[in-house]
């Protein structure tokens, strides 16, 4: 029987936290059942730092992007010590069932906290990334890649006005999904992701054939793709195409706010209100995720094995597209 649950969000942010916690507080507290939130994540676990989350806590923040409990990517909780007092904390408030709102990192430390405690865990998919398996779309991706095609649509329209070619480095240290669909949906002419072995040398060889139009092109390429990022890419650029008008853009964290779209929100609040579910079904070290608009509950040990596959009509669209 769950009567008090414990909720946090940890690693990088994402839109749509806000609606996931919103859902999770307002699913428990019509099932009678308390909330405590801990702040920043594991840090506040170890410090036992935490907020009672009533209904009227919850209001006003579907809208808003980052997360009210704030966020931390802790390295204490990487130490056994670390690991040791949260568990410890958990036990000391009587708490029956704990939601985590993350991304990978967040769920390996879930797997580990699990192996000092028996109260169940579940985890809710936040991240811009898109790679845990286990659900079609994180929470803060649709968000994401909202903000990386208006950035991408605008800096057309300079790059049009000047015939120039443009590198936009978008984030994904490990995956390239927020570059794939963002380079199919702003038009872009080439695209650099890890889960390709379409490198460096590929794009140049590509490019010869960009000499004989005067027209703008972009290229997006992934934070984590091998070519070792947008500078290093122009500069190859530069060096066998001197002829270019190469610039750079790194979108950055700007892709990482802002207010979450209404796809986001409604899958958020799923996401939320299905881990609350979870745990009073008895589901235990599972991820929540929606897959095909049905819940899916995926073990942590499988979600955070994101494997480098791109979905095949994608990869086969962009590469029609752009050629
Ligand atoms: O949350 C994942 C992510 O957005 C990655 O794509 C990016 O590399 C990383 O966060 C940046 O994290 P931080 O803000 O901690 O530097």
């Amino acid at each position: 029987m769950i009567k008090k649950i414990g909720l946090l969000t940890s690693g990088g942010d994402s839109p749509g936290m806000n609606a996931c916690i919103r859902a999770v507080v307002r699913t428990a507290v019509y099932n009678n059942i308390e909330v405590i939130g801990f702040l920043k994540g594991y840090e506040g676990l170890i410090d036992n730092v935490f907020v009672e989350l009533k209904r009227e806590s919850v209001s006003g923040i579907i809208q808003k992007g980052g997360t009210i409990l704030k966020t931390a990517r802790s390295e204490r909780f990487w130490k056994e010590e670390g690991r040791m007092q949260a568990a410890k904390n958990l036990e000391k408030n009587n708490v029956d069932g704990l939601v985590i709102i993350g991304g990978d990192g967040s769920f390996q430390g879930a797997i580990e906290l699990s192996k000092l405690i028996a109260i169940p865990i579940v985890g809710c998919a936040g991240t811009i990334d898109n790679d845990l398996v286990g659900t079609d779309f994180t929470i803060g991706y649709d968000t994401a890649i909202n903000t990386v095609i208006d950035a991408l649509d605008k800096i057309r329209d300079t790059a049009d006005s000047h015939d120039r070619v443009f590198v936009i480095e978008v984030m994904g240290k490990d995956a390239g999904l927020i570059a794939l669909r963002t380079a199919i949906a702003s038009g872009a002419e080439a695209l650099l992701v890890p889960e390709l072995k379409n490198d460096s040398a590929s794009l140049i060889s590509k490019m010869k054939q960009w000499r004989s139009t005067k027209s703008s092109k972009i290229i997006v390429v992934a934070e984590g793709d091998q070519s070792g990022g947008a500078f290093k890419v122009a500069e190859t650029i530069t060096t066998n195409y001197p002829e270019f008008d190469v610039r750079v853009s790194i979108l950055g964290h700007i892709q990482r706010g802002g207010n979450p779209t209404c796809m986001e929100r409604v899958n958020a609040s799923l996401v939320g209100f299905n881990a609350v579910k979870a745990l009073m079904n008895g589901h235990k070290n599972e991820m929540i995720g929606i897959i095909n608009k049905q819940v899916a509950y995926t073990p942590f040990a499988k979600a955070v094995k994101h494997n480098l596959k791109l979905n095949k009509d994608l990869e086969e669209l962009i590469e029609i597209l752009s050629s």
